[in-house]
């Protein structure tokens, strides 16, 4: 049966039931139709199968898969080749264990440091964060699976992240966060999308019929399905005239009754919901289509390590590296024993194996120092400073223990721990040869930097982290890896730093994200967007630039093959709100000793636009830089003024709350939900200091996810934090979908949070 005749076949209660989850997994198959279900899965960086029990935070046992470094480290290889094999490979898994679509890439944009969720996504740059998921979308998709492109959109804090609101301007939103899922979406065309959980502009993205439909479908072309994440559902019948397809992981008795009134009462057209069902049975064919594949496990192995070396950015480097196989090293730090590989959450993956750097280099003398959640002791550093002395290279091992990145909860600061800290001065004053090896999801502050020889970061590495940092600190493969965010030198240089974290989401900096800010305010870092050293040299050579192209050569003038990473930046040179310049192109190459390569990059119009309610290009010169060389073009273009007598125009320091809303162009008043007022939208947790029921609630939802962690309720186990956060913390809208709960008891009891008991009670009594 065609999909059109399926569609045909279902009343209007079947249609609206089928655009929500069968389960936590799948949608519903009509069997007297031939209509199968879709499996969906996590995501992105590996399969998070659960046959089990499910949840949507890895906790729950899931199936066996390989765990590729996360994007933090994919995306620092630059290599969007290497991101479509990736994706390949997870297609293939997916392949092999039924799973239909595949929930990722992310193309959230790593506004700031603390985000609990960067090691999740690209970069703080648009461009290079959507050629990077697109990769990784044409890869997922090549045999037939689907990807879903998440979380669309502007969900960059995880402080509040069910209902918080992305307070943003139109041209910061264009320029810098729809951009890399616009540039996804149409040149990889994902089969899904995901909304997010949070508000744009006081308007949930899932209730976004600008967001989901004018801009997703009408603008962009998205042919295929959007799909909510989980639990974010705000409004069902808005859902439908958003174009908001399908309801994950469920819907709610509440929600079908709106439905049932809204069609009734002519307030919703029941062809509206033709569409969204429409868009499920066509996904659900298509899919069922896939021939089933045997994946080749040590091949993913070997491509997991192959990621880790491509993406590993040697920070710093005085010489000690690569090690020579006669030197005796000794391993430090408890990460060496004990890999920091992955991140925890949705996206958390039970590896068919891990290779630690110590197993991967038994050889090597071994201390802990610290142990795994980077404290230590006196003896501990002693031992350590002992094994370090007693080597010809120490090489430790340091980042952010598990409990400090997690999805559902950001960071507070920007710090390691203290006694990692203690460990690496120790073992640098044993040692003047030490080497730090970092892994963590995100950047941290590195105020010992002058201390150590060399500093190589492998962000969250994948399973195969320990073969690959072997191979690169050994010089078996050369380092080629840059930063795809920049290091500030401490967190307050990061420009959102004194208002990030707040629940809602003050988009205050405007188009001055990362590098954006760093260059124009003139903020020195410790080591910047696009930087990565090599244990060869290349030389660039013969720029030439036309508005449509440019090329340049690139010569690798050192001894050993290496690859380079090509960046082309297009600089203007007008002053006022708007960036120095942009990343407009990048290439990856791989040269033997003496080769050169030429590399040409394509332009569009979009290179030198900016967003006026709608693309345009401000006349004007442009230079455009590769490496050390620059060319200059003019172009004839819109005469626009981009003068600002205010911060926007010579950003130093924070932005004010008053220079901000003259620049977005109405005033902002944060929403503090009231007794009386609350709404579906409001969390037990928000609710508790006003309503005793609420209080009791959140105590028994406390009570019951501390059953699972030996009645322990550890707010330092991010496992632990992370399930309280996503259910007392989430609106109590998602709480009824997530828990399956029927009839009217959530309704019932935000009465009675309003105070009104009787009424509370009748609802729960009559549904
Ligand atoms: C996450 C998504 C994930 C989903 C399903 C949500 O909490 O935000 O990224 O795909 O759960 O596990």
């Amino acid at each position: 049966m065609t999909a059109e005749e399926i569609l045909k076949q279902l009343s209007l209660k079947e249609k609206i039931a089928l655009c929500e989850g069968r389960n936590f997994w799948e949608t519903k198959a009509v069997e007297r139709l031939g209509l199968p279900s879709a499996f969906l899965c996590d995501g992105p960086h590996g399969l998070r199968k659960q046959e089990g029990s499910a949840d949507m935070l890895g906790v729950n046992q899931s199936r066996e898969a390989t765990c590729f470094p996360t994007a933090v480290t994919t995306g620092a290889s630059w290599d969007v080749a290497l991101m479509e094999r990736i994706g390949e490979a997870i297609g293939e898994e997916a392949a092999e264990q039924g799973v239909d679509v595949v929930l990722g890439p992310g193309a959230n944009i790593k506004r700031n440091p603390l985000c609990g969720r960067n090691f999740e996504y690209v970069s703080e740059d648009p461009y290079l964060a959507g050629k990077m998921a697109a990769g990784m979308i044409c890869g997922i998709q090549k045999n037939g699976t689907a990807a879903s492109l998440k979380h669309f959109a502007c969900n960059s804090q995880e402080f509040s992240r069910f209902n918080s609101d992305s307070v943003v301007d139109e041209r910061t939103l264009r320029e810098i966060y729809l951009t890399a899922f616009e540039i996804a979406v149409k040149e990889a065309k994902p089969k899904t999308v995901m909304c997010a959980y949070n508000k744009i502009n006081d308007t949930h993205c899932s209730d976004s019929e600008e967001l989901l439909t004018d801009i997703l479908r009408r603008e962009w072309g998205f042919d295929g399905l959007v799909v909510t994440d989980w639990g974010a559902m705000n409004d069902r019948v808005e859902g439908f005239k958003a174009g908001c397809d399908l309801n994950m992981p469920g819907g709610s008795d509440y929600m079908m009754k709106e439905c049932l009134e809204a069609v009734k009462d002519g307030s919703l057209e029941e062809r509206t919901v033709d569409v969204c069902a429409r868009r499920i049975i066509e996904m659900a064919l298509n899919v069922q289509k896939r021939p089933h594949i045997a994946s080749d496990k040590e091949a993913h192995h070997a491509l997991a390590r192959e990621a880790a070396e491509q993406g590993a950015v040697l920070l710093k480097n005085n010489g000690v590296l690569p090690l020579n196989e006669n030197q005796s090293v000794a391993l430090i730090g408890a990460m060496a024993e004990v890999p920091r590989y992955q991140g925890s959450g949705s996206s958390h993956i039970n590896p068919f194996r891990v290779v630690s750097p110590l197993e991967a280099m038994p050889n090597c003398t071994y201390a802990p120092g610290c142990d795994e959640r980077g404290d230590t002791t006196r003896a501990m550093l002693a031992e350590a400073a002992k094994a370090a002395e007693s080597v010809d290279v120490a090489v430790v091992f340091a980042g952010l223990p598990e409990r400090y990145e997690s999805e559902g909860f950001d960071r507070s600061n920007m710090k390691m721990p203290e006694g990692q800290l203690q460990l690496l001065e120790e073992v640098a004053k044993a040692n003047p040869n030490t080497v730090v090896v970092l892994c963590c999801g995100s950047a941290v502050e590195c105020s010992w930097d002058d201390q150590v020889n060399a500093i190589l970061y492998m962000g969250l590495g994948g399973q195969a982290v320990g073969e690959a940092v072997k191979n690169l600190l050994y010089g078996r493969t050369v380092p080629s890896g840059k930063l795809t965010e920049s290091w500030p030198l401490k967190y307050e240089d990061c420009v959102s730093s004194s208002y990030y974290g707040t629940k809602d989401a003050q988009y205050r900096e405007g188009v001055y994200v990362g590098y954006r800010y760093y260059e124009k305010a003139n903020i020195p870092v410790r080591w910047r967007f696009g930087y990565g050293l090599s244990y060869t040299t290349f030389v660039y050579s013969d720029l030439k630039a036309e508005k449509s192209k440019v090329m340049v050569t690139v010569t690798n003038s050192g001894k050993v093959a290496g690859a380079e990473v090509v960046q082309l930046y297009v600089k203007n040179n007008g002053s006022g709100y708007r960036p120095i310049r942009e990343l407009k192109g990048f290439s990856k190459v791989f040269l033997d000793p003496g080769e050169s390569k030429t590399v040409e990059f394509a332009l569009d119009d979009r290179a030198y636009a900016i967003w006026d309610n709608g693309w345009v290009i401000p006349s004007g010169i442009y230079t455009m830089q590769v490496g050390d060389l620059s060319a200059e073009i003019e172009l004839i273009g819109e005469k626009i003024s981009l003068y600002r007598n205010d911060w926007y125009g010579k950003p130093q320091g924070t932005p004010s709350q008053k220079v901000w809303e003259a620049m977005l162009g109405r005033k902002y008043k944060e929403k503090i939900p009231v007794k009386g007022e609350f709404t579906m939208d409001n969390s037990v947790m928000e609710m508790k200091e006003h309503s005793l029921i609420m209080k009791i609630m959140f105590w028994a939802v406390e009570s019951t996810v501390a059953k699972s962690f030996d009645g322990k309720k550890d707010y330092d186990n991010p496992e632990f934090k992370m399930m309280i956060l996503s259910s007392a913390g989430g609106p109590l809208r998602s709480m009824q979908i997530s828990g399956g709960m029927k009839g009217g008891l959530m309704q019932g009891l935000l009465e009675m949070a309003n105070g009104h008991y009787f009424r509370g009670i009748k609802k729960m009594i009559t549904g």
